[in-house]
């Protein structure tokens, strides 16, 4: 007699047994995954579970924030925050290959969350929010991608820990039934898929401050449109995009020269093929306004129309 309820109380029960009185890391990046494993582990070992959550700065408006009041504020987690974002930003700095910009966020973040590994002492098991298309062969991009960024094998020979995996017989939709029996928030339940590398592929190129604040406040003003329109966790993914080219515009009767923004809102089944939203007009032209006046720098706003295949769903 298969049950959320059971299934929580078994997980409890084993990751008491392998865990006993020893320790565990977790690498919590706020997704879906690693925030249900959390969750899970707190309600079996509490303070044996310490959190790391790396903001590599390229996370959206408001994650890191709640990561904190979530598990630091209301679940007491033993959790250690790092503000990484300078030394990713520095090490991205006029890098404009797509392919590096993720090798480097990937590298990144493994030197990072091993800094603080070695910080800690006595861990003997490393938490995964691994799921069972992960571990399946689906063939899927997001499964690979989101496999090769997040999971840390790529951590050095002395600090191969032992893993903890209690979702991997889990669905998606499972990890978030799991995630709301356990008192987890609907917003980081239903959370869209986002990319490890975060917003460092929506502002493309070489990233710069000022485009990466404008991609963050955009893709805010975007998800908060859409909640009120009702069409949270309905799209299956939506974003927003800043090109590296500047195009012209008027602003108080003078010319400006400024960046553009792309709404992209797509659905699809496996990532693998994917079809456009089709927004209303009103919502568009809303978001649109909010855009224009409320983000420094930007003059222009774009609805990318395109379906998978021809385009990809990300822009780089
Ligand atoms: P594309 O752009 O290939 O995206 O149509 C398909 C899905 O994969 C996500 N994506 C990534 N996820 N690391 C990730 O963890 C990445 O480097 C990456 N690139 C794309 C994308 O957001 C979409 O859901």
């Amino acid at each position: 007699n298969w049950n959320m309820e059971n299934f929580i109380a078994d997980q409890v029960e084993l990751v008491r047994r392998q865990v006993g009185n020893r320790k565990v890391l977790l690498a919590l990046s706020g997704g879906v995954d690693s925030s249900v494993v959390a969750a899970l582990l707190l309600k079996a070992i509490g303070s044996q579970l310490t959190c790391v959550h790396v903001n590599h700065g390229l996370l959206r408006k408001g994650e890191p924030e709640q990561v904190v009041q979530v598990f630091q504020d209301e679940l007491k987690a033993n959790l250690v925050y790092v503000d990484a974002a300078d030394r990713f930003l520095d090490k991205l700095a006029g890098v404009a290959d797509p392919e590096k910009k993720r090798k480097i966020i990937g590298a990144e973040f493994i030197r990072v969350f091993e800094e603080e590994a070695r910080k800690l002492e006595g861990i003997d098991f490393l938490a995964q929010g691994t799921i069972y298309p992960d571990i399946v062969e689906s063939g899927t991009k997001t499964a690979k991608m989101v496999k090769s960024h997040h999971n840390v094998g790529g951590l050095p020979e002395d600090l191969k820990f032992e893993l903890v995996e209690p979702l991997k017989m889990l669905f998606k939709d499972e990890v978030r039934a799991c995630g709301l029996a356990l008192g987890l928030p609907d917003s980081m339940v239903y959370r869209q898929p986002f990319p490890g590398p975060g917003l460092g592929v929506r502002c493309l190129g070489a990233i710069t401050r000022d485009r990466l604040e404008a991609v963050r406040e955009s893709d805010a003003i975007l998800r908060d449109e859409f909640a009120r329109a009702g069409l949270q966790g309905k799209v299956w993914q939506y974003f927003t995009i800043i090109p590296d080219f500047k195009s012209v515009g008027v602003r108080d009767n003078a010319r400006c020269f400024d960046w553009p923004v792309i709404i992209r809102a797509v659905n699809t089944v496996d990532a693998m093929r994917a079809t456009v939203e089709q927004l209303e007009w009103p919502l568009l032209l809303k978001i649109t306004d909010r855009i224009l006046r409320e983000v420094p720098h930007v003059n222009r706003v774009c609805y990318d129309l395109s379906p998978k295949p021809t385009a990809t769903i990300e822009w780089e």
